[in-house]
């Protein structure tokens, strides 16, 4: 390849661009950004960091970092017509069903910097999708119960002012709790880029036909909602719910071997890694602690997890599917101990992956490119003439 890795050619052939974002090297369990282990950055990073090293392809200096931060608190609050947006909706409509609908809409309040081709407005773009995903979030949040929206806090840091925007109310001050707040900025980060995943490539295809950034991250939330992908870590809370015990394990077990049905293990598997997805491990580990630091390592659905994992890593069908946990898989159960309602967690995805999506959007118009345009093998009927009559 022209990179610094080398590829065989039957791979060359099936990539559908290149990029020097993120590398991932599923039989190993590979993820880099920016060629820094996900490990590393898990362990002594924050999310604002990655995004601006996603973003620049390198880390910034302290100086840098410092202007990033405040540039993206300069962009938090919405235009404030925006609150009219969700009355539309009922208060029981699917929180993503909300956030599809207003990041789209974005476009029609910020279109003072769409011009694609402009480095600058590119650059706005992205300032202004880091910092407004969390209060959109927050506000679809605070709209299904019935609550008034929080405005963001220019005096707390990004993962802490989005648990005030979401658990703040005008009743009473808000109190930071580090340990959370910890916790919220380590999902953001191990959820902030992936290589082509299947949003990913949504969004770099839209982007190819020269839509608005907004209108391109709106597609991507939609493709992200689906089960399969983003959807899963929501999906997992279901399963250990529906499991409810470490004897019913092996009954899910079972079914999610069985050909005839459609159940599959949420959380497990993935279309490229053949091996541990390393941010299942730093996000087993961040379970570990959060929930040892709130004193509920006790957790009914961290047992029943951990068991399922235990089980299935020894049980034959896994092994030699190389199936292993994913990123979802322990992600709900961190989430649920911060307080986030299941229907939030796709949502917290979408926030969290919005910055490679607009680094995505942004590699690709940063150079000459064309309009994506995937071909098909067909397999329908040869030409035939119309019956006469
Ligand atoms: C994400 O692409 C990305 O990078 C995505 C993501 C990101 O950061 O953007 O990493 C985030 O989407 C992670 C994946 C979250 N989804 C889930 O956890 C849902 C459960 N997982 C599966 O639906 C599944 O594993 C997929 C969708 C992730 C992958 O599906 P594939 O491509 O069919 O998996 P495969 O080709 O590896 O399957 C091989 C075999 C098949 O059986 P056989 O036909 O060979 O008999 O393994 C089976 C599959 O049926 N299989 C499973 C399984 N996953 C695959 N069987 C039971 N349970 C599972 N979870």
């Amino acid at each position: 390849g022209k990179g610094l890795f080398t590829y065989d050619p039957g791979f060359v052939s099936t990539a559908a661009c290149e990029s020097a974002i993120t590398y991932i090297d599923g039989g190993k369990g590979v993820l880099l950004h920016g060629g820094y282990p996900i490990e590393q950055l898990a362990e002594n990073s924050d999310y604002l960091e990655v995004c601006f090293l996603l973003l620049n392809g390198e880390l910034p200096t302290p100086e840098q970092k410092q202007t990033f931060v405040n540039t993206v608190k300069n962009h938090t609050m919405v235009h404030e017509q925006m609150n009219h947006f969700f009355n539309g909706f009922r208060r029981d409509a699917h929180p993503m069903a909300i956030m599809v609908a207003v990041v789209g809409a974005l476009s029609a309040f910020y279109h003072d910097s769409l011009d694609i081709d402009d480095a600058h407005h590119r650059e706005v773009c992205a300032y202004r999708l880091i910092a407004k995903m969390p209060t959109i979030a927050a506000m679809c949040y605070k709209y299904s119960i019935g609550q008034p929206f929080q405005y963001p806090r220019n005096d707390l840091e990004y993962a802490d002012n989005f648990l005030q925007m979401m658990f703040g109310n005008p009743c009473q001050d808000y109190v930071t709790n580090p340990i959370l707040a910890k916790a919220m900025d380590k999902i953001f980060l191990l959820h902030a880029d992936h290589e082509q995943n299947a949003s990913t490539s949504t969004v770099r295809l839209a982007g190819s036909s020269g839509a608005n950034p907004f209108a391109c991250i709106a597609s991507g939330i939609a493709a992200l909602w689906g089960p399969a992908h983003g959807g899963a870590n929501e999906a997992v809370l279901a399963m250990l719910e529906e499991i409810g015990d470490e004897s019913n394990i092996e009954e899910f077990i079972k079914r999610a071997k069985d050909p005839e049905d459609s159940f599959r293990l949420m959380g497990f598997g993935h279309r490229v890694y053949r091996n541990f997805d390393p941010r299942a491990k730093v996000m087993k580990q961040t379970c570990d602690e959060v929930l040892a630091e709130l004193g509920i390592e006790n957790d009914p659905f961290l047992k029943i997890a951990k068991r399922l994992e235990e089980i299935a890593l020894e049980d034959e069908y896994f092994v030699e599917r190389k199936l292993y946990p994913n990123v979802d898989f322990y992600s709900g159960i961190i989430l649920k101990a911060i307080g986030i309602p299941t229907n939030m967690f796709t949502v917290i995805f979408a926030l969290s992956r919005t910055i490679g999506w607009i680094s995505h959007w942004s590699e690709f118009h940063s150079s000459p490119n064309k309009i994506g345009r995937p071909r098909q093998l067909y397999t329908g009927p040869t030409k035939r003439d119309y019956p006469t009559k």
